[in-house]
């Protein structure tokens, strides 16, 4: 198959790599859209990934194979479905999406309608979710968002929840990136904060606002820190979902 590796402090691309054994709860799918992620940029550039590692976390296609314990009344030869890999990963480094054919965890792995097909558009357009390119946008920030809160910050998953579950805000700067939009419409569906307050562009307020968001504060004004500490004082969870040069 063809991939894309870390070369050195680049990425390139091979012929005739070895397609991948795999576990028996995981589907082998045939890739049909890629999403790119800056994790994938950073371990080339910074030499996280070992050499040779396949690049990339996000995707959508076709199954073509599946190992003995997948749940084959869920999934079937030829479905259409999106999910995620450890790119550019030490214990894995044979698997990444930015290949033909990607190892999925099928416990991780979400079905697509048969009618699914390319948008072919250069720009992600709003609403439901009908092309590969759209699906293969998701997984990766909604997982990382789902794990740091229900994993890491340990909220339950009620969203019938009457009462915040915690007695304080929740604090997302960045709330306009892709993995900022995915924790604050997870805090608010499953309850988690008495408000949820975002550092973003402005340009985001208004789909940030109903996302969930109680407030957002704007990142390009020079006194947003002092905005953010006269008002909220009692801070006590922030997810930070940016990269600048003083915070990679
Ligand atoms: N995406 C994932 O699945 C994922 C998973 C794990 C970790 N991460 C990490 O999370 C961070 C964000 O990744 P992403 O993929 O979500 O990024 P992204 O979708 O490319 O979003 C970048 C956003 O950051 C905003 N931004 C830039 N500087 C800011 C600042 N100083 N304050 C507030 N907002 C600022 C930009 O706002 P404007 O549009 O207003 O310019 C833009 O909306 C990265 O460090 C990444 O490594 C991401």
């Amino acid at each position: 198959m063809i991939a894309v590796l870390i070369g050195g402090k680049e990425a390139v691309t091979e012929n005739n790599i070895m397609l991948l054994e795999y576990p028996s709860n995981f589907i082998l799918e045939k890739s049909k859209a890629m999403g790119g992620n800056p994790t994938d940029w950073k371990h080339v550039e910074y030499s996280v990934g070992p050499h040779k590692s396949i690049v990339g976390c996000d995707v959508s296609g076709e199954i073509v194979s599946m190992g003995q314990h997948v749940d084959t009344t869920e999934f079937h030869i030829g479905d259409y479905d999106f999910s995620f890999a450890h790119g550019t990963c030490l214990r894995k480094p044979d698997n990444g999406t930015f290949a033909d054919y990607v190892a999925l965890d099928s416990e991780l792995t979400f079905k697509l309608p048969k009618n699914t097909e390319f948008s072919n558009n250069d720009v992600i357009s709003e609403g439901k979710v009908i092309s590969f390119e759209e699906a293969a946008s998701i997984p990766l920030s909604w997982f990382t968002a789902g794990g740091a809160l229900f994993h890491e910050m340990k909220l339950k998953y009620d969203c019938d929840a009457k009462k915040p579950q915690n007695k304080f805000p929740l604090f997302v700067w960045g709330g306009g990136s892709a993995l900022g939009q995915a924790v604050i419409q997870l805090a608010k569906k499953y309850h988690g904060y008495t408000k949820i307050i975002s550092v973003a562009g402005r340009k985001h307020e208004k789909q940030l606002f109903a996302y969930g968001a109680d407030e957002v504060f704007g990142y390009h004004e020079s006194d947003v820190i002092t905005q953010n500490k006269n008002k909220y004082n009692n801070t006590q969870q922030l997810f930070y979902c940016v990269s600048t040069l003083d915070t990679l």
